[in-house]
């Protein structure tokens, strides 16, 4: 994204030095190290607002997804304002807990969970199961019954959609690993009472991330809406997907898949709830990193961070906009921006704007809050990065960086 196509210019350059928040980001790089992630608070607050006010005729629940990140200031502040939360294992369940969440507020999700997490989510009391396939219907109905409860469960349905969005992200066509065909789901619903420990009220269809096209959301919704009225099921779980602004790839505005939506939802009398993750996060993250070395001719920069730290460009082939902390016209090559790590792929970006940087000034990458710090590795030894929270006017550490120590403390001796 072009730093002046900012939503509202929370990242800007002010007296020569890039600002997030008015804070200035070489301020945070010399105090916590790099490489750190930062992120504004009133960015992530924004974004709900503005996912809230698209769609306010439905007034949907809003699930945040965690696995975009998990940090649990992060998840704290979107419970306190209302959200609840998208776990996909037990652990982000215990995670959702901890910051906060009310257990009637998670949806439990994941295409393989087993039944040690199942009774997990049972005795948390957790509020939905979603059931990725017929085998895990019966499991969670015996283990409901085990634990003496009933489960409220949503089908998770696979319409046969295939997404425009990058194939490892999209999630809704056939032959994915995800949800249930819709034969399948209609017969499972047809006989629904064979489940007595389990409350079978409501579908859910994800049908990919960082979606390119609202008419395909509004096709799968139809599709739940279709299936919901002949079995009677009084709720929807849309999912998340909502796209952000790559260099890659755009993103078409949210008000644009409420515009789609809302047509199709409005008046049905459904519950409809969104597990947004990338939406409301990722923008309001950089990524800072210092310029290590510099080589063939000023034409490949190596920093300290690498795919360790943001796997997605070697993941997705996605690119992030990167900018120099300190303001200055980009060269009239593009530079090729690369980490540390032992392998070809740990590119950060192929060909980037950027002006002539020597050793020890300091780039950020943008768009990093989301898919950035939840999917980090130690690979190479590398202990993950320091988070850091900007409220208002003010910074904080939400996430210690690691230590060699910790790099080696789970290991037995
Ligand atoms: C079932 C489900 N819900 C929600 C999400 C969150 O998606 P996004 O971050 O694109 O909003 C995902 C992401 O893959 C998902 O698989």
């Amino acid at each position: 994204m072009r730093m002046d196509a900012m939503p509202d210019a929370f990242l800007r350059y002010e007296r020569g030095s890039l600002t997030l928040d008015g804070v200035a980001l070489q301020s945070i790089a010399l105090a916590a190290g790099t490489p750190a992630y930062v992120y504004s608070q009133r960015q992530i607050l924004a974004q709900l607002g503005r996912l809230r006010a698209a769609f306010a005729p439905l007034a949907p629940a809003f699930h945040y997804s965690l696995k975009a990140n998990a940090n649990g200031h992060l998840v704290r502040l979107l419970v306190e304002a209302g959200c609840g939360c998208d776990a996909v294992s037990a652990g982000e369940v215990f995670m959702a807990l901890r910051a906060g969440c009310a257990p009637e507020r998670i949806v439990f999700a994941g295409v393989g969970k087993t039944a040690a997490e199942i009774r997990e989510a049972l005795a948390r009391g957790v509020g939905w199961i979603n059931i990725e396939n017929a085998d895990e219907l019966d499991r969670v109905n015996r283990l409901a019954g085990e634990s003496g409860r009933r489960a409220r469960v949503a089908l998770r349905l696979n319409p046969a959609l295939q997404a425009d969005t990058h194939r490892h992200i999209a999630t809704g066509h056939e032959g994915a690993k995800f949800g249930i065909p819709l034969p399948e789901a209609r017969a499972l619903l047809a006989r629904r009472d064979r489940y007595a420990n389990l409350e079978i009220a409501g579908l859910h269809i994800h049908i990919g991330s960082q979606l390119g096209r609202p008419d395909e959301s509004a096709a799968a919704a139809r599709i739940a809406l279709e299936v919901a009225a002949e079995f009677g099921l009084g709720h929807l779980n849309l999912g998340g997907g909502f796209p952000v602004a790559y260099e890659e790839s755009a993103a078409v505005p949210v008000e644009d898949f409420a515009g789609a939506l809302l047509p199709v939802l409005a008046g049905q009398g459904v519950g409809v709830a969104f597990e947004p993750g990338r939406y409301l996060v990722a923008e309001a993250g950089v990524l800072l990193a210092e310029v290590q070395y510099v080589k063939r001719g000023g034409r490949t920069v190596v920093l300290d961070a690498g795919m360790t730290d943001l796997i997605r460009p070697a993941l997705y082939g996605a690119r992030h906009p990167i900018w120099p902390l300190r303001q200055a016209e980009a060269g009239p090559e593009p530079v090729q921006v690369v980490g540390p790590i032992c392998e070809s792929t740990d590119v950060l970006h192929p060909g980037a704007a950027l002006p002539a940087l020597e050793p020890g000034d300091y780039v950020a990458v943008g768009v990093a809050g989301a898919y950035g710090m939840s999917m980090v590795s130690t690979y190479n030894g590398r202990p993950r990065p320091v988070e850091a929270l900007v409220d208002g006017d003010r910074w904080r550490v939400i996430r210690r960086r690691e230590t060699f120590e910790d790099l080696v403390r789970l290991e037995t001796i």
